[in-house]
């Protein structure tokens, strides 16, 4: 299997990284052996390797900020030419996420797709947007696009809903934002809400620009791709009710366990009949929802369905290395399917 990845930042690097530590065990157990023949970023430039690009050296590339370009030809191409000329099977989608208008993914996505590429992304801005149409894309070129780090990074959300569960999910609801979680849970030790936001950026949890974690807007994305692929609505993100964290009351959230409950962002979806809606809100649920009692940075997901009642799964939902298992375990998933 012969990889171009698209963007190669925290989340490639992680990939990269994942692949060194576990490209043996993967070859022993599936025999499956991916190589990197291509890798283009905008600030890291391109390399082209037929012959492919050691991963080792990919991740001291990374680590010394160097030039891609040393690594093997490159030059000044964009996207479109290192997706065609790499000659790749499958496309990482890895560039940074935009909710309004899903580019530069989208169209990245688009051309692989047509171009008979697989596609693994992680970028929630396509896949919320357009993904039914990008599925119905790949259909028809007689590929697959897959995309299980766009909900819950590492955690295997999609894997398990593909082939782990045979009936229809009515519900989901979900801890989808790990960085308000984490807000959430200092504020109920005591911290008002700028100390605790303040903390989750200098852990790197925020960032500058705390906007579409504190709002909703990055929970609304994770929702709306739920919504639309897993309980096969036709949201756009207008019909989604949002509201963020900004407006809770500091105290409201220290004092809510004295009284059985905790705060928290929950996004949810559910089917009634021929409908489908999606909500993003702050919610002061009982002690014993097992949402309750997810707290730091950790993402958690309860899926409602017949017979199993409530499944709740949790996991890490951010980090390079945690995501980047999500591209390779996308990847394994592909390679299991062809072989
Ligand atoms: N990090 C996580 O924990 C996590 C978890 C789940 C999902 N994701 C998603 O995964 C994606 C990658 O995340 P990340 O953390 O790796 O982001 P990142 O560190 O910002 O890396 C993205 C890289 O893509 C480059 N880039 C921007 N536009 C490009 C273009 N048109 N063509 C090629 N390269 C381009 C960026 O260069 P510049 O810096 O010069 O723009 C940057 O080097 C995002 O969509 C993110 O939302 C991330």
């Amino acid at each position: 299997m012969k990889l171009c990845l698209i963007g190669y930042g925290n989340v490639g690097y992680g990939f990269v990284r994942v692949l060194l530590r576990h490209g043996g065990w993967l070859r022993e157990r599936f025999g499956f052996a991916p190589r990197i023949v291509a890798v283009h970023d905008l600030r890291r430039g391109t390399a082209l390797s037929p012959e492919g690009l050691e991963p080792a050296i990919l991740a001291q590339a990374w680590e010394g900020n160097r030039d891609l370009s040393e690594l093997g030809p490159g030059g000044k191409r964009e996207a479109f030419a290192v997706i065609e000329e790499s000659g790749a099977d499958v496309v990482l989608e890895l560039t940074p996420t935009d909710l309004r208008t899903g580019e530069p993914a989208a169209s990245h996505i688009r051309f692989s797709l047509t171009h008979k590429k697989h596609v693994v992304t992680t970028n929630k801005g396509p896949v919320a947007l357009f993904g039914k149409e990008l599925l119905a894309l790949a259909q028809e070129n007689g590929v697959k696009l897959r995309f299980e780090g766009t909900v819950m990074a590492g955690t295997p959300l999609f894997s398990l809903i593909d082939f782990g569960i045979a009936t229809p999910i009515r519900r989901v609801r979900g801890i989808l934002n790990g960085t308000t979680n984490f807000i959430l849970t200092k504020m109920e030790a005591g911290k008002t809400y700028a100390e605790a936001l303040a903390e989750a950026q200098r852990l790197g949890y925020a960032e500058a620009d705390p906007t579409a974690d504190v709002e909703g807007f990055d929970a609304l994305a994770k929702i709306l791709i739920l919504a639309n692929l897993v309980l096969d609505g036709d949201l756009r993100p207008a019909d989604v009710l949002r509201e963020g964290i900004t407006k809770l009351d500091p105290q409201e959230v220290q004092n809510a366990p004295k009284e059985g409950c905790r705060w928290k962002l929950v996004a949810e979806a559910a089917r009634e009949g021929r409908e489908v809606w999606a909500k993003v809100g702050p919610e002061r649920l009982p002690l014993s929802d097992p949402l309750a009692q997810v707290g730091g940075v950790l993402n958690a997901i309860t899926l409602e369905l017949d017979p199993l009642g409530a499944l709740t799964l949790i996991g890490p939902g951010a980090g390079p290395e945690v995501t980047g298992h999500a591209v390779l375990a996308d990847l394994l998933a592909i390679h299991r399917g062809l072989s």
